[in-house]
């Protein structure tokens, strides 16, 4: 028996007729979330940061009932740790030596969404992004205008870059070509190696099936002064659909931008296919676009979750030799969930 027939048999079981069947699947042509979406935070990094981050946003989606707040309270914690090196203060510098932060925010119940890139100076970069999609008429602010919207709103000035990162800074400059004038140290030591990060995405399900999601990074280390990686483009390293679920990226953002992953995957759990394979998805179109897994020489990471509770995780790369990993926290605690790394191990 085909698996149409088999599936359509099981809902009859349910009650329902073939005919309203075909009607949910024809003519909507979207995804039908259960009615009992539970509460559900996730996270796209492992136990480490997946704790540090969802314990708190998880009090505070308790406390306050507001998925905004939650997701904006986990992905401060990272972004205000200086020993993570790809978010916020602590994060790797440009090629100049100067952090620039990039980041984004939305939310589904009203499909709006707030970004910033090249900022600099400023810790909690995702905060600032939720303020320019409540606080503007806008969804976008880069550089300098990026700077003085968060000074308006009363954030500090601070210096970003850490000591551990201008280290790592000044190795990489001192090493990259042996025609400038630049020496390394003649003993060739720096510092201890820094921990493994990356962009962060924190996406969530709030109590009222409310929809929002947050993308934050340094983004590429020694970048061109300006490079914008996919974390604050609205439906590459962001996005969410109060009648879908929520997508985000990390990794290349070349790769995310010019595949528009997150939205790509949002469409595919809208027409019916699982988080995890809509995860799969995108990174085998990343894959093919760039000639075979042969050619591939970089790594992104999707995540996802859809209203019915179900989450995907899947990265070209394997993550510390295993598969990829990713975290999510619901009323029955923390879970370290693993998906598919689209190279074997
Ligand atoms: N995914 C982060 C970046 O490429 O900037």
């Amino acid at each position: 028996m085909g698996h149409r027939r088999a599936f359509l048999q099981h809902l009859g079981l349910l009650g329902l007729s073939t005919a309203s069947i075909t009607k949910i699947f024809d003519q909507k042509k979207k995804f039908i979330p259960f009615a009992s979406s539970e509460p559900m935070l996730m996270c796209s990094r492992g136990e480490y940061w997946g704790k540090k981050v969802l314990n708190p946003a998880w009090d505070v989606l308790i406390e306050t009932n507001n998925i905004l707040d939650a997701i904006e309270t986990g992905a401060n914690v990272c972004e205000l740790d200086p020993t993570d090196q790809s978010v916020g203060y602590g994060g790797l510098p440009n090629e100049r030596g100067v952090v620039q932060l990039d980041a984004s925010c939305m939310y589904g119940p009203t499909h709006r969404c707030g970004s910033v890139a090249s900022l600099e100076n400023i810790k909690k970069a995702c905060s600032v992004a939720r303020l320019v999609m409540e606080r503007t008429d806008h969804t976008f602010i880069v550089g300098p205008g990026a700077l003085e919207f968060a000074k308006a709103h009363g954030f500090p000035e601070e210096n970003l870059l850490t000591e551990e990162s201008r280290l790592r800074w000044l190795e990489w400059k001192e090493n990259m070509s042996d025609k400038d004038d630049w020496i390394p140290p003649a003993d060739g030591v720096y510092i201890k190696k820094a921990k493994k990060g990356g962009t962060i995405n924190v996406l969530g399900i709030g109590m009222k099936n409310d929809v929002a999601g947050i993308t934050t990074t340094s983004g590429l280390f020694a970048k061109i002064p300006g490079r914008v990686g996919d974390s604050p483009i609205i439906g590459a390293g962001l996005y969410v659909d109060n009648e879908v679920g929520a997508a985000g990226a990390t990794g290349r953002g070349e790769e995310v931008i010019r595949t528009c992953g997150s939205f790509l995957l949002m469409e595919k759990m809208r027409a019916g296919m699982s988080p995890q394979k809509a995860c799969e998805f995108v990174l085998e179109r990343i894959i093919d676009i760039n000639g075979g897994l042969d050619k591939v020489d970089f790594n992104v990471k999707m995540i996802a979750m859809n209203l019915n509770g179900e989450t995907g995780v899947a990265s070209i790369e394997p993550e510390d030799h295993a598969a990829p990993y990713a975290s999510i926290i619901t009323s029955k605690g923390y879970k370290l969930i693993s998906g598919k790394a689209m190279r074997s191990m």
